[in-house]
């Protein structure tokens, strides 16, 4: 597991909550009395659903102890509790389990996302959004240089890649146990002053378990100026100095 770093993820909480408000917009749910945010991190997904249906009961769910201080901290009136999704049962049906840019740090989706749209109660829905970059340069060339000849000797172990499948996938394995699915991608642009933004982008998300597996300090500084030099390379400026960095996210809501 990553070791999380709230602040440094709240840097660009404007752009990773809006696919959040998004997924949220696009619900058909009347009332829905119980709602779970699997992978709530600092709170800020919890607060839009609670934004959305102020009546429900809403639980945010993590496993980074350091999360779900930032959400107590900020969100002190909603329920948080630390768990695991991998493990995750409840014993009472869900109207809605939500889960925005979480699942891509588990396996085995083809097992997950039934396990989790059996938790949902009929007339309820499983809704999802999860992150699927992995083909733009910002992420590909955390890859390719974590896997160059200067890098690959250093880190202390073998580092888990996100998972992401394609809609397909999603649609297949879902299916044949809901009663109506919706599937969608969505690029959004993000505008950024700078490579260093998306230095620090990463920073609060995909870079975290290669920099946890270098073991000096000193390594961690010189991996991140080589991704910067590289992804300085790789997003030009505009005529304006600002950089637009594309981002593809998948959507997956299933109704049972
Ligand atoms: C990128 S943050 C998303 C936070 C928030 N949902 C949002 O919309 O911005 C991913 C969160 O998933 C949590 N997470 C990752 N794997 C998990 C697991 N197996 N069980 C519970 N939480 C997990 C992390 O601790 C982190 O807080």
């Amino acid at each position: 597991m990553p070791t999380w770093k709230p602040d440094q993820y709240l840097q660009f909480a404007d752009e990773r909550t809006q696919p959040c408000r998004d997924l949220i917009q696009r619900l058909r749910l009347q009332q829905p009395e119980r709602i779970i945010d699997l992978g709530c991190g600092p709170g800020n997904s919890t607060a839009e659903l609670a934004r959305r249906w102020p009546k429900a009961a809403i639980t945010g769910l993590d496993n980074s102890s350091e999360m779900l201080a930032a959400a107590r901290r900020d969100y002190p009136l909603r329920e948080f509790i630390l768990g695991d999704i991998a493990t995750w049962q409840s014993g009472m049906p869900w109207d809605l389990v939500f889960s925005n840019a979480a699942l891509q740090w588990l396996s085995d989706h083809g097992e997950l996302l039934p396990r989790l749209l059996r938790q949902v109660a009929v007339g309820g829905a499983l809704a999802v959004q999860l992150p699927a970059n992995d083909q733009a340069p910002a992420q590909r060339l955390i890859r390719e240089l974590a896997t160059s000849s200067a890098w690959r000797g250093r880190f202390r172990g073998p580092i888990r890649d996100w998972s992401v499948e394609r809609l397909v996938f999603y649609y297949d394995a879902l299916a044949p146990r809901a009663a109506k699915i919706e599937l969608w991608a969505t690029e959004y642009q993000h505008i950024l002053p700078g490579p260093e933004a998306i230095v620090q982008w990463y920073q609060g998300t995909g870079l975290r378990p290669f920099l946890d597996a270098l073991a000096a300090p000193e390594d961690r500084a010189r991996f991140l100026e080589d991704y910067l030099a590289a992804v300085t390379a790789a997003y030009p400026r505009q005529p304006d100095g600002k950089i637009l960095f594309p981002f593809r996210r998948l959507f997956i809501v299933a109704y049972r």
